[in-house]
């Protein structure tokens, strides 16, 4: 299961080519904006070193994102370090390095000094000498000012799984077959722990949808998940001593809604949490009150402080987009803790509105009559919340628009063309969020055809069935030829009039000129 030059970790099957939105360095600048701390400028030249960076996935994407930055990323898998050189070959991308590497073979790499480190999925799975390799390399090489994303599964959230991941690594290891049988082996043990009324089951109730949650998992995320050989879960004071000493503090989550308590703390017991002045012990109460299970943090090497009066001016100045199409913007949030967050219709119907046409800074949406009678304090606070809430991203400044637009276009393209293949990479880059955005592979082949100026539905039908495939509704296989084709019509539909011009309001598929009327339908 593991390789002699794996160190414990899994190399029977890679991993799953992934990107997650929270490596952006926009992202890290935005945490550290709320946190009151400055980040490296990421309008101009910087450096960007993501540990145990997988297939590479999104170091490439994010590469194409800033053609002015330098990336690296090293992983100890020579499988996905291929993988990232050729998707950096294929979408042209010379500003991207890969490190066949382990973590313990960097401390003799020649690199410059580091403006952010990431590492996403690695600290909690990897030996202790391993985690103590990584804050060497940290202490070593980045910059004073430098900002570290860390993320790992966090305690208390884990405390009662944690015994289902040492159950399907002891079952799994003494099962025979491939990973994936073994998987199912040991989900198979689990599930008759659950049916039998096991105590450990029965006086622990949280495990039931959590085992619902695993058998919904895809199996090769729950192989590096479960069955790598150092598998931990901290506490986030433990972390945060562990950081300092690599001189780091920390700044806060790279999730901006977990720098607000009111939207993630139980109203109960803000104030104790609020009161607590003790950082380490606060961020671990915090930890109980929200059952966190998985942290991702932004942590500084030193703390230059931003007045408050210039974060505000640049927040007014940050220029934000839609993160979903128009149709989905809501005006009603669900709150961890069971609570809804309402926000005011008069204010988000004029932003949604002009944030579908084209992405702009709260400062600019000040120029609308209905939205500068709301007044600068009131709109700056709706937006962070729209920001927090995920209705809202944060996007890149204006300057560098029409060089990232080249370079994304390119790897866009690799993306689209891949689309047919078994393990796509399914993030397409924006030039204007400087970030992916995720690409159902259907909706890859309708794109593929515009480009081709071919019927989308014929090339996706034909596409789709080479690869042996089979078009899903509510979760169930469609049998039928004709139900199959009125679904991809119905699809195309959404992707045409709802998701193309939510992409392009954010420089993706500019070079589709949209007709007036969808094609497809106006055939139809
Ligand atoms: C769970 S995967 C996460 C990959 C990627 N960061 C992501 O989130 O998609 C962990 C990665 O760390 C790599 N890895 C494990 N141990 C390593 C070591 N000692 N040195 C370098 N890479 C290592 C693995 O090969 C794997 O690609």
């Amino acid at each position: 299961m593991y390789s002699n030059w794996s160190d414990g970790y899994i190399t029977e099957i890679e991993y799953t080519a992934n990107f997650y939105r929270e490596l952006a360095p926009t992202h890290f600048a935005f945490a550290a904006l709320l946190g009151l701390v400055e980040a490296p400028p990421t309008d101009r030249p910087f450096t960007y070193f993501e540990l145990g960076c997988g297939h590479g996935v999104a170091t490439n994407l994010l590469a194409a994102c800033h053609p002015d930055a330098t990336f690296y990323g090293n992983d100890i898998n020579p499988s996905h370090i291929l993988s990232g050189r050729q998707l950096a070959a294929e979408a042209g991308l010379s500003n991207v390095h890969f490190l066949e590497k382990s973590f313990a073979e960097l401390a003799d790499v020649t690199l410059p000094p580091l403006d952010f480190i990431s590492m996403h999925g690695i600290y909690a799975l990897i030996s202790d000498d391993n985690r103590r390799f990584i804050v060497d390399f940290i202490r070593r090489r980045l910059r004073p000012g430098g900002l570290v994303y860390v993320s790992y599964n966090a305690m208390p959230g884990w405390s009662v799984p944690a015994a289902l991941q040492r159950l399907v690594a002891e079952t799994a290891e003494r099962a025979t077959g491939t990973v994936g049988q073994r998987i199912e082996h040991s989900l198979g043990i689990l599930e008759r722990m659950l049916t039998g009324q096991a105590r450990f089951f029965a006086v622990n109730p949280v495990l039931k949808p959590w085992l619902d949650g695993m058998k919904g998992q895809d199996r090769t995320y729950l192989a590096h998940e479960y069955l790598c050989g150092n598998w931990h879960a901290f506490y986030a004071a433990d972390v945060m001593r562990e950081m300092g000493e690599a001189k780091l503090s920390l700044v806060g989550s790279v999730l901006p809604i977990e720098m607000f308590d009111d939207m993630t703390v139980p109203p109960d017991l803000r104030e104790l949490v609020r009161g607590i002045t003790d950082r380490a012990l606060r961020e671990t109460v915090r930890d109980f009150a929200i059952n966190a299970q998985l942290r991702r943090d932004i942590y500084a090497r030193g703390l230059a402080r931003i007045d408050p009066a210039v974060q505000r001016e640049r927040l007014l100045t940050l220029r934000l987009a839609l993160n979903r199409t128009r149709e989905l913007c809501t005006n009603e949030f669900n709150l961890a803790f069971g609570a809804t967050l309402n926000v005011e219709p008069e204010i988000t119907t004029p932003v949604y509105d002009a944030l579908a046409a084209q992405p702009r800074s709260t400062l600019n949406l000040l120029a609308d009559p209905a939205l500068a009678k709301i007044g600068a304090e009131r709109l700056l606070r709706t937006m962070i919340t729209l920001i927090a809430t995920g209705a809202v991203q944060v996007c890149a400044s204006p300057e560098g628009d029409a060089a990232r637009r080249r370079t994304t276009e390119a790897f866009n393209r690799v993306v689209i063309e891949r689309a047919q293949s078994a393990r796509p990479p399914r993030y397409l880059a924006s030039p204007i969020a400087a970030n992916g955005v995720p690409l159902d592979p259907i909706d890859g082949l309708f794109l593929d055809a515009c480009r081709k100026g071919r019927d989308p539905i014929g090339h996706t039908e034909e596409r789709f069935l080479a690869m042996g495939r089979q078009l899903m509704k509510e979760g169930k296989p469609i049998a039928d030829a004709e139900e199959a084709r009125r679904e991809l019509e119905a699809r195309y539909r959404t992707f045409y009039e709802r998701l193309l011009p939510a992409w392009q309001a954010i420089g993706i598929a500019t070079d589709l000129v949209r007709a007036e009327t969808n094609p497809v339908r106006a055939a139809g």
